[in-house]
């Protein structure tokens, strides 16, 4: 039994991906393991962590105004300690401490596992060592859903993207050992779990006694309901694991596959290792062998160098592969990356005319694909109920759709038959048909 007055409180603060999500959830383990419970505000927190992200500037200043008034509750509470872990962690080193010498304790995304061994110090501690020893820990997770769950099976990255800070924040690429993999998804089939999410920056470059597809192969065999996997780089998405996604019935038929620009010139610049028409084969084999797979992607608009020609191109890519959703981004200059020293950057204006205008086009594209799949059967995994409407359910398709649908009493975790009725622009509205109790 823990003492009471032993018991920590600590807030996190996650920005950016499902990398660092599920950092925070590995943190929040390590930290409940040694006496911390999590606090609903910051304001009643012992200790405050932000799991920071430095891939775009936006997201590094959204982190640095939220310290800045964080700054205030440490004037006023001198026992208060502050964390900074994540990439701008990695990337600013000790200078987040001269720049913010009221943080306690920095620590990048290789060393998360030192946290409780930071936050127990009396005195301001550091932790950027590269630590090839990643894949080979175990984390005890507190995960935030008991439905889904974040499954790490690789870390780093080797592809150095012209214009992206990962492969110098989370290091060099480095597989987890599958049996390992494999012992965790078990487990969470036994504790309930009905999705589980394959984590990595490349996950199709996974390789360690198996690869990507022979992982997959197996995880299957667990029977657990739905995986997925992010994030897929086109060059590394070979036909065999088309074919194995096609085929393993509990791999949902949604990827996830970045474009970033439908350039050549730009894609080569970009140090991608695809051109458009390599990246329109593995859409035209993904969608000959499953029809109703949803593809969504990412798009960078404004590279150094990007002609009207060049952009013009990306446009007519999003015409003619028509993404069932996109996440676009304006291209963010990142210190130390190779496109940050290259010539013709372009205006800030010129860039957001481009982003707006691919948004607009992308939305009519969501919409149209969404009204696709009017009238069909769905089934959807329940997650909980619709923040507007408490007689609503929400839940997900297995292609990743968001569905709301009527409350008829059905458990959060159920997986309900539902006729999809309406589609909006950004979700889907469902009648359930089948939910343990058959509606007229
Ligand atoms: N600027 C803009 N977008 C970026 N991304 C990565 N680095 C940058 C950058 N410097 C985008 C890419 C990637 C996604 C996770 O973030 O599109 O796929
Ligand atoms: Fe960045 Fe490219 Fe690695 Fe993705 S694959 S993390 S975009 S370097």
């Amino acid at each position: 039994m823990l003492n009471f007055k032993m018991i920590k409180t600590v807030y996190i603060y996650t920005y950016g991906c499902q990398m660092n999500v599920h950092d925070s959830e590995k943190m929040l383990g390590i930290l409940s393991e040694n006496g911390y419970r999590t606090a609903e505000k910051p304001e009643e927190a012992d200790l405050i962590i932000f799991n920071t992200c430095a891939i775009r500037e936006k997201a590094e200043q959204k982190f640095f105004s939220q310290l800045g008034r964080t700054k205030l509750l440490k004037k006023k509470r001198q026992d208060l300690k502050i964390a900074v872990a994540g990439c701008v962690a990695q990337d600013a080193k000790d200078n987040i401490i001269k720049k913010a010498p009221f943080v306690d304790f920095v620590l990048g995304p290789q060393n998360i596992h030192l946290i409780s061994d930071l936050v127990s110090e009396k005195n301001t501690r550091t932790s950027f060592e590269e630590n090839p020893d990643i894949a080979y820990k175990e984390y005890i997770t507190k995960r935030d859903s008991s439905i889904k769950a974040w499954v790490s099976i690789m870390y780093g990255c080797n592809n150095f993207c012209s214009y992206c800070i990962v492969p110098y924040t989370r290091g060099r690429e480095i597989s987890r050992p599958s049996n390992r993999i494999l012992s965790e998804i078990r487990q969470l089939h036994e504790n309930g779990y009905k999705e589980v999410t394959l984590l990595g920056q490349n996950v199709n470059s996974y390789m360690s006694d198996i690869d990507f597809t022979g992982l997959l192969r197996k995880i299957d065999l667990i029977n657990i309901n739905r995986v997925r996997f992010v994030t897929s780089h086109p060059r590394d998405l070979s036909d065999d694991l088309i074919r194995a996604i096609s085929e393993l019935k509990s791999v949902c038929e949604h990827l996830h596959l970045p474009i970033q620009s439908g350039s050549d010139r730009i894609l080569d610049l970009m140090n991608r290792g695809y051109s458009y028409s390599e990246y329109i084969e593995k859409i035209n084999m993904l969608r000959e062998l499953m029809p109703g797979i949803a593809i969504t992607s990412d798009i960078i608009t404004g590279f150094p160098g990007e002609t009207d020609e060049d952009y013009m191109l990306t446009v007519k890519a999003l015409e003619e592969i028509e993404f069932d959703g996109i996440f676009a981004f304006k291209f963010s200059p990142r210190k130390g990356t190779k496109a940050f020293g290259m010539s013709k950057h372009l205006p800030d204006n010129v860039k957001t005319e481009r982003l707006n205008h691919i948004l607009k086009i992308q939305e009519d594209i969501t919409y149209k694909k969404n009204k696709m799949i009017e009238r069909t059967i769905q089934e959807i995994l329940v997650e909980g109920h619709s923040e507007t409407d408490k007689n609503m359910l929400v839940g997900r398709t297995r292609t990743n759709k968001i569905v709301t649908i009527p409350d008829l009493q059905e458990n959060v975790g159920s997986f309900v038959k539902a006729k999809i009725q309406t589609a909006r622009r950004h979700s889907l509205y469902g009648i359930n048909i089948h939910s343990g109790r058959i509606l007229n």
